[in-house]
């Protein structure tokens, strides 16, 4: 593989061919490089008669199936990874799993970039965890705002992007917005720029698009974010994955908490992963009450507009979003307030919920005068 020398990797010349002979290498921080990782005694043996980790030998206070409550649990999550790796049609080497794919955007931060020095691009308004996560790891944000309707403005991520900017944030669809982001546009800044381009799939499951998963072995400064937390109804779980390639799934793995996902979350997820028919009929569930929502909600009066959705939540601008909100509290039914946020004065952020919850929020909507 020809390797793109660091000082060049902005250059135009170099970015045209960037995909074929990008080599992420490149982009990872000197010391997560050189970092030796903590190595257990069960990396190398996980059975026999285990005297190496100081767990009890004798068992734990409480039992649950047929789960060793009281051992540490697979540092390498193998059988969940290989699992979740048919899922989503890659290979388990493609797949890192985290406690919830916060985890994983918070272990990308310090895969890549230097603090005090670094910088990410986010697509504002998006999920919140992008910026705190930058906050947390003193990496700079560059806030792109997203075109008026909720499209990435490439020229001015463009404008945004200098030498410093190691991680791209693509939210799709995306929270709160609800709408897909342009498939080609995430594509076209992966191919342009040599920064990792970070794709949050949160919400995929319920929209009409195909995963961009199917894109990691060309694009190699991709990285695909799913969780288990929304389609699959587990958020209690905190499990979500990273797919990309290989070589940057053993940089997450060489620098996670040795044993990040507990033993119960790894047994749950397993027994879970086999009904897929059931998540799929949720699903369905889902998007038949997500219509019938937004139709009752455009039908109210103070209800400005309701935003098309590719996700389980809709994006709802009213007249006097605060006071709806409140009244809506008063009422016992809880939305989230996105109205103080770039582009979205006015809105409020819905869950499609059950048919017997958004019966009673469409009442409590009908009744509110704001
Ligand atoms: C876009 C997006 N990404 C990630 C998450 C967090 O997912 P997890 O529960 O896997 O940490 C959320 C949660 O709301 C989200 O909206």
């Amino acid at each position: 593989m020809q390797l793109v020398p660091q000082d060049a990797l902005f250059s135009n010349e170099v970015l045209n061919e960037a995909t074929e002979i990008m080599n992420i290498e490149l982009l990872i921080r000197p010391n997560i490089k050189s970092l030796q990782p903590y190595r257990a005694a069960r990396h190398d043996y996980a059975s026999g008669i285990l005297l190496d980790a100081n767990e009890n030998s004798f068992g734990s206070v409480i039992s649950f199936d047929d789960v060793e409550l009281n051992r540490y649990p697979d540092p390498l999550q193998a059988q969940l990874r290989s699992k979740l790796a048919s899922l989503y049609g890659v290979q388990t080497e493609n797949v890192f799993v985290g406690v919830g794919s916060d985890e994983a955007i918070d272990l990308l931060m310090r895969v890549f970039c230097e603090p005090g020095q670094d910088s990410i691009v986010i697509l504002e308004p998006t999920y919140g965890m992008y910026r705190v996560s930058a906050n947390i790891n003193n990496v700079a944000v560059r806030s792109v705002l997203l075109t008026d309707d909720f499209q990435i403005d490439i020229e001015a991520v463009e404008q945004a992007i200098d030498p410093t900017t190691k991680m791209i944030f693509c939210c799709s669809p995306n929270n709160p917005t609800a709408n897909l982001l342009h498939r080609e546009d995430i594509l076209t800044l992966a191919r342009q720029h040599s920064a990792m381009v970070v794709v949050d799939e949160a919400y995929v499951d319920f929209s009409s698009e195909r995963s961009l998963v199917e894109e990691i072995q060309r694009v190699p400064n991709l990285v695909v974010l799913r969780t288990l937390s929304k389609a699959w109804g587990l958020a209690a779980l905190r499990l979500g994955a990273a797919i990309a390639q290989p070589t940057l799934i053993s940089y997450l793995l060489k620098i996670k908490a040795p044993y990040n996902i507990n033993a119960l979350t790894h047994h749950e997820a397993l027994r879970a992963l086999p009904n897929i028919s059931t998540m799929r009929a949720t699903i369905a569930e889902i998007l038949v009450e997500r219509q019938r929502l937004a139709q009752a909600l455009a039908n109210i009066e103070y209800v400005e507009r309701v935003f098309p959705s590719e996700a389980n939540f809709l994006l709802v601008r009213v007249e006097r979003a605060r006071s709806v909100y409140e009244q809506l509290a008063q009422h016992g039914i809880i939305v989230r307030d996105r109205s103080a946020e770039p582009k979205l004065a006015g809105c409020l952020r819905i869950t499609v919920g059950t048919p017997e919850q958004n019966d009673a929020l469409i009442t409590a909507m009908r009744e509110i005068q704001p």
